[in-house]
């Protein structure tokens, strides 16, 4: 049975009697549309916690202006629909004003890794996830809360805040889902027409080939980032934002590729803004091939 709360005090109460049962708390934060990739932590939230939580907002501190927040998909009931399938606890829809009253003046800024890749092109992207992920953490005091990496970019500044503000909670990337074609599976995959999507998926074909290369030896990040650039180029319609080779951690960029890294893209494609990434870690263990990773 999913229980759905609206307001901060019936989460509060829910998580408290959760507790009292001896259960951990698992968070998934999300902006609802659920799929596939959402489900993936969902299960793993519930594989690694007792009650698990999952927020479904659309959180407008992030967007920017001319973004897509008025039209952003909020089907709530299909959502609710997915959380009383994967046996969801608790879902928390807020409404804006719950989160956001009037009188709110607080927001959670980060320097350097938000200026880049994702964050120049979306100025105040960061600082609204950061906002809302740490008001999110006061509100449920997860346990344990688990990110995508395919917002790779996210996923660091989310380690980053809670390791700065000293959070107590367990952070968990949860690895990339793909639809069948190879496409990054993502709410905004809805924009695309028929022909769009087909050549988005040069984004994954020039990413598979990135880590093919990095696993043959590759170990120059220029080298990597140009002929990823040149890929994408090569196609009609779509018009790429930034490539980036940079340690998945810190987001710096790497000129030479050590035991981790993260090949990040973003593009545009019609109306849609599309990222998309290979991660690897562990290059020096397994000969070079990188290992698999967590949940
Ligand atoms: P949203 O885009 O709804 O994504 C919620 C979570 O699902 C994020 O951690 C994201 O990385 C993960 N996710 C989305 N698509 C995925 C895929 N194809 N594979 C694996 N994980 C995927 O990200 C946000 O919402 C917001 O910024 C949020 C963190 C909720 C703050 O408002």
């Amino acid at each position: 049975m999913t229980a759905v709360a609206g307001t901060i005090e019936e989460v509060r109460a829910a998580v408290r009697k959760a507790r009292a049962a001896g259960h951990r708390v698992g968070l998934v934060p999300t902006m609802g549309t659920l799929h596939a990739g959402h489900v993936s932590l969902i299960r793993a939230a519930r594989n690694e916690t007792g009650f698990v939580v999952v927020s479904i907002f659309v959180n407008p501190a992030q967007f920017g202006p001319g973004e897509d927040y008025e039209t952003y998909p909020r089907p709530l009931e299909e959502d609710l629909e997915v959380c009383r399938a994967e046996g969801v606890d608790l879902a928390f829809a807020p409404d804006a004003s719950e989160m956001y009253p009037s009188g709110f003046a607080t927001t959670v800024h980060m320097t350097g890794m938000t200026e880049k890749m994702c964050g120049a092109a979306r100025p105040g992207h960061f600082d609204g996830v950061s906002t809302v992920v740490a008001k999110l953490f006061g509100i449920v005091e997860p346990d344990a809360a688990y990110f995508g990496e395919k917002d790779a970019q996210q996923l660091a500044v989310v380690r980053r805040m809670v390791r700065d503000l000293n959070v107590p909670v367990e952070i968990r990337g949860c690895s990339l889902v793909r639809d069948a074609d190879g496409l990054a599976t993502s709410s905004r995959n809805a924009y695309l027409s028929a022909d769009e999507r087909q050549r988005a998926l040069v984004l994954h074909r020039a990413l598979a080939g990135a880590r093919q290369r990095i696993s043959d030896g590759e170990r120059d990040a220029k080298r990597i980032a140009d002929e990823v650039r040149r890929q994408i180029a090569d196609t009609g319609g779509v018009n790429l934002e930034y490539v980036a080779v940079v340690d998945p951690d810190s987001l710096e960029d790497l000129t030479e590729i050590g035991n981790q890294v993260l090949v990040a893209v973003a593009a545009r494609v019609g109306s849609a803004r599309l990222i998309d990434n290979v991660l690897l870690r562990g290059l020096r263990d397994r000969g070079g091939k990188g290992r698999k990773k967590t949940c």
